[in-house]
């Protein structure tokens, strides 16, 4: 699998990508399209797609540096939070400790600024817990949640399917599913003959019915900045599922 998500570049990104307020993305400096500013604060709206009662058990796959999994833990008495990428969980782990975490913001060439990355006084680090681990292969004692969350990984595995035929089993009956995915699908991360081959959104159907009711599907923009200059601005497809109650 990619070690990309290890390296330093990439943690600040997604530091940034998921702690940094507005005016660390989008500096008032100068006038950016209004598109780009709906594009902030992904890592919090993909969760808010979820029910807001409060219940037990929450997953979130493919966690990155956790933002996702923070936010979800208002509203789960539990949160795990899993990735691939040891440098990810690492930040993630001491942020869940009340640790403020310092990056660069990359301006250009050598430039950079020094930033600062913390969570809200609001959450409780120990209801949540991260872990290294596989999004493929989980074992059997991860236990099952009442909320499970995926954004922008499947597009990530190198066996996409692995993941979907796993969902039942790692979501409780009636419990909340939500996926979100760019759709971004590269040889650098998962061999063609795994690709979908009608589209994703009839590849994610056809795999989680009848086991899970569609219950939502909408767009989400996303905004990743890499220099002052260049941005991935993308757009996710956000499927929202509900475990039926056998199945
Ligand atoms: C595009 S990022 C998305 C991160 C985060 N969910 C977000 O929306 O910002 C993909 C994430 O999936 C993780 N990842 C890749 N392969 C994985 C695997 N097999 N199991 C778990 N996580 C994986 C990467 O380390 C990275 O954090």
């Amino acid at each position: 699998m990619s070690a990309v998500y290890e390296s330093e570049k990439l943690l600040a990104e997604y530091l940034l990508f998921h702690f940094g307020t507005a005016d660390e993305i989008l500096p008032g400096d100068r006038t950016w399209p209004t598109g780009m500013r709906e594009a902030l604060d992904f890592a919090i709206r993909t969760p808010g797609h979820f029910s807001s009662t409060v219940v037990k058990r929450g997953l979130d796959l493919g966690c990155a540096v956790g933002r996702s999994a923070f936010e979800m833990s208002a509203n789960c008495d539990e949160v795990i939070g899993i990735d691939f990428s040891h440098a990810f969980i690492r930040a993630a782990e001491a942020l869940r400790k009340g640790e403020s975490l310092a990056f660069n913001r990359r301006e250009e060439a050598t430039i950079s600024t020094r930033l600062q990355a913390r969570i809200s006084n609001d959450i409780d680090g120990n209801k949540l817990r991260f872990f290294q681990g596989d999004a493929m292969n989980l074992p059997e004692s991860t236990g099952s949640f009442d909320r499970v969350h995926a954004a922008n990984l499947l597009c990530r595995l190198p066996e996409p399917k692995r993941l979907l035929d796993r969902l039942p089993s790692l979501v409780n009956a009636g419990g909340e599913l939500v996926l979100a995915t760019p759709c971004t699908w590269l040889e650098e991360f998962t061999p063609q003959e795994n690709w979908p081959i009608t589209g994703t959104f009839e590849w994610l159907q056809q795999a989680l019915t009848p086991a899970f009711t569609l219950l939502r599907r909408v767009e989400e923009p996303f905004l990743i900045r890499e220099t002052a200059r260049k941005f991935q601005w993308t757009t996710s497809l956000v499927t929202v599922w509900q475990r039926g109650a056998q199945g």
